[in-house]
C-alpha cells in the first residue's frame, strides 16, 4: 500500500495516538481533519490560510443575508416572497457551511505568517466555496453526467493497459468533491485510490459522503428554472458506501505527500487548466509520482483561464511537451461531455473535453522536490529591498491620483468640481480629469455593488 510521505522531504510519516502524522526528518507534525490527513509543507500556515477563507465565505453569506433581509415595501409580492425564501436559504446555508468546516477550527493555535507560509500560500481566488456546483453535480444531480465521464475515462485507460487493477495504486490530483475518484475506485477496484484536493470543504464532503453518510447542502442554481429552484435544500449521498481503500487527503498537488515512484495511475481531471503552475513543472511532478511504465490520464480542458499566455497550451503542445518530459502519449480523444448540468438550472454546459493517456518512461524521477514558489524572494525575506519596477512606478502614480480623488469625495462635490481641483493642483487638465474621475468612480461603484462573493469560480 502506498504510504503517505512528508510533503517537504518525502520521508515516511509516523502516526501518533491522537491521529496526527509526524515527519521525524522534517521535525513537523500534520493535523487530521476528521480523519483526513492535512499534509501541507507548512501545515500551520496552510490551516490558518484556509480558516481565513472559511471566515471570508461566511462573511460573503452574511452579505447575502443582509441583502435579502428586508425586501423593499414597494416590491411585487412574488419578488418579496423570493427574497424571503432566499433569506431563509442563506440562513440554512450559513449553518451548513459552518458545520461542515468546523474541523478547520479545532487543533493547535497555529503559526501566523512565516516566510515559508508565504511561499506556499494558495492564490487568493481559491475560496472554500469555489467549485460549490461540483459538489451537487457529484452527489445529488443524478448519475448520468458522472457515469459518462467515468465510462469515457475507463475506456481511454484501456488503450494503455488491459491488465486488472487489483494490485494497482491510483491517485487523483484535484479530485474536487470526489465523485470521479469514487466511481473509478468502484469501477476499476484497484488496491487503493488516493483522492487529493487542496480545498478542505471538498475533501471533507467527499470523505464523508463516499463512506455512506448523507449530508444536506443548499444549492443556489446559476439560472434557476423558476421560483421553486432559486434555492434548493439538497441531500448529498453516494450510491453505496465505498470500501476503506478510497482515501482522501487535503494537500497541494504541487507538493504531493507521496514518495517518488508510488503510483501506477495518476489522473488529472480538470486540473492542469486551473492550477497555478506551468504545465512543464506539473509534468515533472507527475513523472516523479508515477512508477516507470505508470499511466498519466489527463482529462478536461487544456487551457481555461491561466493568466500567462505561455501556459495556455493547445492539445498538440501538451502532447509534444509530454513526449519531451518522459511520457509516451498513447491515446488522445476529443469528446463532448455534459458539464455541471443542474436539473434546476437553465444554464447547461457542454464541453469538448481533451483526454490524453500517456505512459511514463523508465528514466529515474526528474529533478528534486522543491516547494512551489508563488511569491518573489523580496516578499518572503523582509530584509530585501522591494524593487522599484516600471510596473510599480506606474501603479504608484495611479494609486496617488486615485487616493487624491477619493479624498475629494465629501458628499457635496460633483465630478466637475473635483476635476477643477485636479487641474488647480496641476495633476491633469480639467477635461481629461473629468473623464479619468468618471472612469475611476464607475469602477469603484461597480465593485461596491456587484460583489460576486458566492459565485462559482468556474
Ligand atoms: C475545475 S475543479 C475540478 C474538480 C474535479 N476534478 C471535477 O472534475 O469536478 C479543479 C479542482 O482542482 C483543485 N485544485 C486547484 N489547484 C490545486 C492544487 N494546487 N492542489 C490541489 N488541488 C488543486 C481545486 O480545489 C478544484 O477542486
Amino acid at each position: 500500500m502506498p504510504a503517505l510521505a512528508c510533503p517537504r522531504s518525502e520521508a515516511p510519516l509516523n502516526k501518533q495516538a491522537d491521529g496526527r502524522l509526524v515527519s521525524a526528518e522534517a521535525q513537523i507534525s500534520f493535523p487530521s481533519l476528521e480523519g483526513i490527513p492535512f499534509l501541507w509543507p507548512e501545515p500551520g500556515a496552510a490551516l490558518l490560510d484556509w480558516r481565513n477563507r472559511y471566515n471570508a465565505a461566511l462573511a460573503d453569506i452574511e452579505q447575502q443575508l443582509a441583502a435579502t433581509a428586508t425586501p423593499a415595501a414597494d416590491l411585487p409580492d412574488l419578488s418579496r416572497r423570493r427574497l424571503q425564501d432566499l433569506n431563509a436559504a442563506y440562513t440554512r446555508y450559513y449553518e451548513e457551511i459552518d458545520a461542515l468546516l468546523a474541523p478547520l477550527r479545532v487543533g493547535d493555535a497555529l503559526a501566523t505568517e512565516t516566510h515559508l507560509a508565504l511561499k506556499t500560500r494558495l492564490p487568493a481566488h481559491h475560496g472554500v466555496l469555489s467549485y460549490a456546483q461540483n459538489i451537487h453535480r457529484d452527489w445529488c444531480w443524478g448519475d448520468e453526467e458522472n457515469r459518462q465521464v467515468c465510462a469515457h475515462l475507463i475506456s481511454a485507460l484501456s488503450e494503455a493497459t488491459t491488465s486488472p487493477f487489483d494490485d494497482k495504486e491510483i491517485l487523483l490530483l484535484g479530485c474536487g468533491a470526489g465523485r470521479l475518484a469514487y466511481d473509478l475506485h468502484t469501477g476499476l477496484q484497484p488496491q487503493q485510490t488516493w483522492a487529493l484536493d487542496s480545498n478542505p470543504l471538498l475533501c471533507l464532503i467527499g470523505h464523508r459522503v463516499s463512506r455512506g453518510e448523507a449530508l444536506t447542502l443548499t444549492e443556489f442554481p446559476l439560472a434557476p428554472l423558476d421560483h421553486d429552484q432559486v434555492a434548493i435544500e439538497r441531500t448529498l449521498c453516494a450510491p453505496s458506501p465505498s470500501n476503506e481503500n478510497l482515501k482522501f487527503v487535503c494537500a497541494d498537488a504541487l507538493s504531493p505527500p507521496f514518495a517518488a515512484g508510488t503510483f501506477d495511475v495518476v489522473v488529472t481531471p480538470w486540473l492542469l487548466d486551473v492550477i497555478d503552475a506551468s504545465v512543464s513543472s506539473c509534468l515533472q511532478i507527475l513523472h516523479r509520482l508515477l512508477k516507470p511504465g505508470g499511466i498519466w490520464l489527463q482529462h478536461g480542458s487544456v487551457a481555461f483561464d491561466g493568466a500567462r499566455p505561455e501556459n495556455r497550451l493547445t492539445a498538440t503542445e501538451l502532447a509534444a511537451l509530454s513526449d519531451r518530459q518522459g511520457f509516451q502519449v498513447v491515446d488522445q480523444r476529443n469528446i463532448q461531455l455534459p458539464y455541471l448540468q443542474s436539473p434546476a438550472s437553465r444554464q447547461h454546459r457542454l464541453e469538448l473535453t481533451y483526454t490524453q493517456v500517456a505512459v511514463r518512461d523508465d528514466a529515474p524521477a526528474q529533478g528534486t522536490r522543491t516547494l512551489p514558489q508563488r511569491l518573489p524572494d523580496w516578499i518572503i525575506d523582509v530584509k530585501q529591498p522591494v524593487p522599484l519596477s516600471q510596473a510599480f512606478q506606474t501603479q504608484i502614480t495611479t494609486v496617488r491620483v486615485h487616493a487624491f480623488i477619493m479624498s475629494l469625495i465629501d458628499g457635496k462635490r460633483s465630478v466637475k468640481e473635483m476635476a477643477k481641483i485636479l487641474e488647480e493642483q496641476r495633476l491633469m487638465p480639467a477635461q481629461q480629469a473629468e473623464q479619468a474621475i468618471r472612469g475611476f468612480l464607475t469602477t469603484m461603484y461597480e465593485e461596491a455593488t456587484h460583489k460576486d462573493g458566492l459565485a462559482n469560480a468556474r
